[in-house]
This record gives C-alpha cells, sequence and structure tokens, in this order.
C-alpha cells in the first residue's frame, strides 16, 4: 500500500506521516517547501499531476488547505482556489488513477445555530472558509468510494504548529495574557487520535461523510481550563470573552461540535476524552523542563 498525504508538513498530515510510518505503510508527503516532500502547490494543477505520478498512490489523504479562517475571509479568491477548485484537482487525479481518496473536511460547513450536529444535517456554511471547504468536500466525494472525515479544533503537541493548544502553552510560558472566546462551543479533537481513526476508517473501506472528532462537547474557554489543570498552569492569564469582542474577520460557528454515532458504530471506539489526551501532551511538556 502506498500512501500520498497532501500537505504533510501541516499539523495533521504530519502526523499521519508518522502513524503510517509506524503502521508500516509507504508514504510520500507534499509540501510547498521544505526537503524530503514532494513539491504540491494546490494552485498549480501541474503539480498535482507530477505529485501523482511520482508516488502512484492506492491511498490519497488531502490535508492541505487555506486554514487560516480570517484570512481567507479577507482573501475569497485564494480560499476557492485553495479550498476548492484545489481538491477537485486531486479528485480528478484519484478517479484517473483508481485510488481512494480521504478528505478533511471541518465543522465549518455548519452555522453554529443547532450543534452538535450529525453526517446528515443539512450544511449552512457562515464563512468563506466553510463555504470554500464544502465545496472541497463536495469535489471529493464525487469519487467513487471518498471518505470526508469531518473534524474540528485539532491540537497536539507540536512547535511548529500554532494550534490552540501550543497558542495556550505559548502565552503561559511568556506571561502574556490570553483571550478566549467563551460562546464557541465544539468537540476538541487530538491529532494523533484523529489520524489513527481515518487511516482505520480508511483500512475498513468507509466512504462517505464521517464526524472524527474528541467525544467533549466544550466551549473554547472550558476546554482552555481543563488544559491549564492538565499541565498544572494557573488560569488567570487567560480573558473569557464573547465572539463579538474579538473583532475576528470571520464568523464562527458558536453552538457548533459534532455527533459521532457513526463513526463508534464503525470502528467499535470513541476516541479518548480531551483529559487522557491532555496528560500526554502535560508528559511531554514535563521532558521539556
Ligand atoms: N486544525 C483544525 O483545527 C482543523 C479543523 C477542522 C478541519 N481541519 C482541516 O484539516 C486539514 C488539516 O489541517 P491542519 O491543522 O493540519 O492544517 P495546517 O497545519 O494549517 O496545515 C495546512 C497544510 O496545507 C498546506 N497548504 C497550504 N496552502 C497550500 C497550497 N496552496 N497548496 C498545497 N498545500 C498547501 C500546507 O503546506 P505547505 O505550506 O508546506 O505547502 C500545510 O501542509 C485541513 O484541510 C483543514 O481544513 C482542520
Amino acid at each position: 500500500m502506498r500512501a500520498l498525504i497532501i500537505g504533510a508538513s501541516g499539523q495533521v498530515g504530519g502526523t499521519l506521516a508518522a502513524l503510517c510510518v509506524r503502521r508500516k505503510i509507504e508514504v510520500y508527503g507534499t509540501s510547498r517547501k521544505g526537503q524530503g516532500f514532494l513539491y504540491l502547490d494546490l494552485a498549480e494543477p501541474e503539480s498535482v499531476t507530477a505529485a501523482f505520478e511520482k508516488s502512484r498512490p492506492d491511498l490519497v489523504l488531502l490535508c492541505s488547505a487555506l486554514t487560516h479562517v480570517d484570512n481567507c475571509e479577507r482573501d475569497p479568491q485564494l480560499a476557492a482556489k485553495i479550498n476548492a477548485e484545489g481538491p477537485a484537482l486531486v479528485a480528478a487525479e484519484c478517479a484517473r488513477a483508481g485510488a481512494q481518496l480521504v478528505y478533511f473536511s471541518t465543522e465549518y460547513v455548519f452555522d453554529g445555530a443547532a450543534g452538535p450536529y450529525g453526517e446528515a444535517d443539512e450544511p449552512n456554511p457562515a464563512s468563506v472558509y466553510g463555504r470554500t471547504k464544502l465545496e472541497g468536500e463536495r469535489a471529493c466525494l464525487a469519487v467513487k468510494g471518498a471518505l470526508a472525515a469531518r473534524t474540528t479544533v485539532v491540537y497536539s503537541h507540536n512547535p511548529a504548529s500554532k494550534n490552540f493548544i501550543m497558542q495556550l502553552i505559548g502565552n503561559h510560558k511568556a506571561g502574556a495574557k490570553m483571550r478566549v472566546p467563551s460562546d464557541q462551543y465544539s468537540n476538541p479533537t487530538y491529532a494523533p487520535d484523529l489520524a489513527a481513526a481515518v487511516l482505520d476508517l480508511a483500512a475498513a473501506g468507509a466512504s462517505g461523510i464521517y464526524n472524527v472528532v474528541g467525544p467533549d462537547w466544550l466551549s473554547r474557554y472550558e476546554f482552555a481550563l481543563k488544559a491549564c489543570e492538565a499541565f498544572g498552569f494557573a488560569p488567570d492569564f487567560l480573558e473569557p470573552k464573547p465572539t463579538s469582542d474579538l473583532g475576528q474577520a470571520a464568523a464562527r460557528p458558536l453552538r457548533a461540535g459534532l455527533k459521532t454515532e457513526k463513526l463508534s458504530k464503525k470502528l467499535g471506539r470513541s476516541l479518548p476524552p480531551a483529559a487522557e489526551s491532555l496528560r500526554k501532551i502535560a508528559g511531554i511538556l514535563k521532558q521539556y523542563e
């Protein structure tokens, strides 16, 4: 089995690459920069074709995206190119090569009026990021046997990543205050657990939409408090704020989150609770002391 991870330099792609190696899956990873990666830019169709020719994959894990939600709002054309047109190029290559396609999607396909959401709920994105990711998801799902894994608030200990937990650790270390939304609810998801569940779904031949998120439904502030507890941080640097005070360019789904009954039924397990994953990160932080 040969896997091609598109966006292997990112948080999710890097975690998947490490897991593929542990599972003895031959793996190629792409990035627009850096050694040891195949070059692939979703804005350059010929680079997509070239990466498929070099790797000849059986399984394609599409992690690349313009993930900065507010930057998508500021540059909707670029967001459409990378998040919607790029996945359509990848989908066409997968269809041609007969490769299994896994697309990483998001809870931002919903407006956050009435979450948590199931796979069959009607999407209604409230931001450019959500709209363009939904277009990318639909382009990918048009390929026979494709899987779309919807996830949210992905975190891990990864110094190269600006994920929420790394921001929290950075602010605490710097002695800086951190404004945290008190009214954005969703299911924080530990990247290694996401990677393992998605590879297991792919191995089981799952297709269509699957929600792949952690079991805790929390506001971002509640999640930050849980992290502080696990890491032994005094939480007084956290400043809970309503989203309306944060001046973010893009609208956020407030009552979001995803239901995971379909995932548990398929895999016979749920993802571990956040407290357990945060304890693992606390263990890593201890090694850095
Ligand atoms: N993180 C979350 O909380 C979250 C939540 C829901 C859904 N998701 C989805 O999960 C996926 C992975 O997220 P992540 O957290 O790993 O993101 P990330 O750490 O921001 O990584 C983004 C990846 O996209 C690549 N990329 C950006 N622009 C590109 C372009 N023009 N062409 C090709 N690659 C490009 C980057 O590679 P280079 O810059 O090296 O080229 C990088 O590997 C994304 O599709 C995201 O929408 C993430």
